[in-house]
């Protein structure tokens, strides 16, 4: 799938999330290495820590639907200028989805900025850590 579908898929994702304080929808389109597509949409609560960002219900989402292969995530949001994943985000796709995951952002032009997952959380902690 090209990034800019994929991109729109994250764009539609927005109409999922429930940002009841903020405003501020975000979306999250996960590709599985067998082209399966799961959205995501942050959600708020009135504790506003427990905020869960778009990304990560798309992953835990598909961690639970039983994938764990994935080729990249795109993420929109209501904000002109493109929405990179927050740091929480970063080390959880990192995480779950490898160290060669694509992210794909899209603004609000339908414009596409692509980064391996490696490239916005350098020196990271990880899995080998803990071995
Ligand atoms: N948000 C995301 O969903 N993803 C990010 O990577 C950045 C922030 C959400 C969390 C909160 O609901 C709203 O944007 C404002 O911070």
């Amino acid at each position: 799938m090209d990034d800019l579908t994929l991109g729109r898929f994250a764009v539609s994702a927005k109409s999922k999330s429930l940002p009841t304080y903020s405003k501020f929808h975000v979306g999250a389109a996960l590709l599985t290495k067998n082209g399966k597509i799961y959205e995501g949409g942050n959600i708020e609560t009135s504790s506003f820590s427990l905020t869960i960002c778009a990304e990560r219900t798309a992953v835990f989402q598909a961690i639970l639907e039983g994938e764990r292969e994935f080729t990249s995530i795109a993420i929109a949001s209501d904000a002109d200028d493109y929405c990179p994943p927050c740091g929480a985000c970063r080390q959880v796709l990192l995480d779950l989805c490898g160290k060669d995951l694509d992210i794909i952002l899209i603004n609000a032009k339908e414009e596409i900025m692509k980064y391996k997952i490696t490239e916005l959380i350098p020196h990271s902690f990880g899995e080998d850590f803990l071995k």
